[in-house]
């Protein structure tokens, strides 16, 4: 039988929601408010420099302010503390973030609880953790954030919906357990030590793979209903930006599919966007 898959076009809706934070960016520089996003990078690592300056450009776009901050590697874990006070301290700047990975030699949990949860863009803080899993959600990790907007401009219903969520980082994975559930789907997490992963893929009604695996799954993960969502950010060996998924196997044998480039990925940065509007929105309610 042939499929006619439907693509999860985040490029498209990222389009659609920043034209409106673009008018959100006007109605707060009417109100004397420059929403303001700080971005902490410490270290040479060549994926973190492409996607802090995707994010400035993304920013620069709505209308939003930067401030950059680009720290050596042999930044203490106090100095970059220090920093991010600073940072917490000054009614100018909305939102921080900082860039993961760290160096070693820093602590990213001390890190990320020093970042004053009500600017935390990334909603990294165990606060903005707790919260989100107590039903409470104010600032949510960013790209967990943004596969909920994609799923749900497709008006796809989650409710009783078995998931299936490959990989348990606490960007994505984890996140998106509580964010799935909240949304009254029942969530299965899956990682590097499940057994028989093909046999729960397969059941899924929903699979969001997140195991940074360069075309890992092929169609025989996946039920001729299924919808996935591909979270993977990998290059392949022709240095092509591919996801986890095998797309052209794939492609045709799902109901629903999210491409790399142009699925989870602007819609990634465009909730970082709507977050630090959303913080600098609250200075003038
Ligand atoms: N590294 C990979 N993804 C992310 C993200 O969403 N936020 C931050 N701060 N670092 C990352």
């Amino acid at each position: 039988m042939i499929f006619v898959t439907t693509k999860l076009d985040g490029k498209k809706l990222a389009i659609k929601i920043r034209e409106d934070l673009k008018k959100r960016v006007e109605n707060l520089k009417k109100n004397g408010i420059k929403p303001c996003l700080a971005v902490i990078l410490v270290g040479e690592d060549p994926a973190s420099k492409v996607y802090i300056r995707n994010k400035k450009k993304a920013a620069e776009k709505v209308g939003m302010e930067t401030f950059d901050k680009l720290l050596p590697e042999t930044t203490t874990e106090e100095e970059l503390i220090k920093l991010i006070k600073k940072l917490n301290n000054d009614p100018k700047i909305h939102g921080i973030l900082v860039q993961l990975p760290l160096p070693k030699t820093i602590n990213e949990q001390h890190v990320m609880q020093a970042i004053d949860p009500a600017k935390d863009a990334d909603g990294f803080h165990p606060m903005n953790i707790g919260k989100l899993f107590m039903n409470q959600a104010q600032l949510i990790p960013c790209t967990p954030h943004g596969i909920m907007k994609l799923i749900s401009e497709y008006n796809i219903d989650l409710t009783g919906k078995n998931v299936v969520i490959v990989g348990r980082s606490q960007i994505v994975g984890m996140p998106l357990i509580a964010l799935m559930m909240n949304a009254n789907a029942t969530v299965t997490v899956t990682h590097s030590y499940t057994q028989d992963l093909v046999n729960k893929t397969k059941n899924a009604d929903v699979v969001i793979t997140a195991i940074g695996k360069t075309e890992y799954f092929d169609e025989s993960y996946f039920n001729e209903n299924a919808i996935v969502v591909d979270v993977g950010t990998n290059r392949n060996s022709e240095g092509k930006l591919v996801g986890d998924v095998n797309y052209d196997s794939v492609n045709g044998k799902v109901a629903y599919l999210s491409p790399v480039p142009g699925g989870v990925g602007p819609m990634t940065i465009t909730m970082l966007l709507e977050q630090t509007i959303q913080i600098a929105e609250r200075s003038i309610k």
